[in-house]
């Protein structure tokens, strides 16, 4: 399959294109050191990619930011950054991209354990998380053409927290939550919200 991956130099991003590599063709793209330059803010951004890397068996997203402060301190461009960025990038990465598909192709997105399991400090990530997965769930009724669409909600990935200087219990490596990308693109599944385990 030729497989468009957006965050393509992220920590999970590696690992789905290390996943990916033998078995498929992959694209890379984000705004830097990729192959594929994209920001996924941008509707624009995102229509010049399709048209530059033309007919693709699977899109998929592993980019998007989202503010991360107690809820009293995120402010008004805190807000708009995650809507804009994580919710509205991936939104428009899925639905700009089916007229780029082949027929059954597939779209999977990326929300996160912080759409069920919240914390202090997280309600502009979780509001964004949970969004995505509302709408990956109606997306998926209405995609043309036999396209599937599904997300997959990492928990905390190993190497985020030993970045952040947080013990790593608890945590998943990327190579393992990767796996549940090459589930969604390889599968039959639909409109499913997976869960790395
Ligand atoms: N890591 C975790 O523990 C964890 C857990 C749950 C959910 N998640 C979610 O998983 C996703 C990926 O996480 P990660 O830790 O792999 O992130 P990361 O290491 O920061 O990588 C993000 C990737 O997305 C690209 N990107 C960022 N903004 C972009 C934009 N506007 N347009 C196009 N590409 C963009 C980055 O490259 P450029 O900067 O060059 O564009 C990079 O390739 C995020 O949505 C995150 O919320 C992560």
């Amino acid at each position: 399959m030729r497989v468009l991956l957006i965050g393509a130099t992220g920590t999970i991003g590696k690992a789905i294109a290390n996943a990916l590599t033998g078995r498929h063709e992959v694209i890379g793209a984000s705004r830097h050191h990729s192959r594929e330059t994209v920001d996924i803010t941008k509707p624009q951004s995102i229509r010049d990619l399709y048209s530059r890397v033309g007919r693709v068996d699977a899109i998929v997203s592993a980019a998007g930011e989202a503010a991360f402060k107690p809820l009293d301190d995120l402010t008004d461009a805190d807000f708009e950054l995650s809507l804009n960025n994580k919710l509205m990038g991936q939104v428009n990465l899925a639905r700009l991209g089916f007229r780029h598909l082949t027929d059954a192709g597939s779209v999977t997105l990326t929300s996160g354990i912080l759409a069920q399991h919240p914390a202090p400090g997280t309600a502009a990530i979780s509001l964004v998380n949970a969004g995505l997965e509302g709408f990956t769930r109606a997306a998926a009724l209405e995609a043309p053409h036999g396209i599937r669409v599904n997300i997959v909600s990492p928990p905390w990935v190993s190497e985020t927290l030993a970045a952040m200087g947080r013990p790593t219990t608890g945590g998943l490596p990327a190579a393992v939550v990767a796996r549940s990308y090459v589930e969604s693109i390889e599968g039959k599944m639909n409109g499913a919200v997976i869960a790395p385990a």
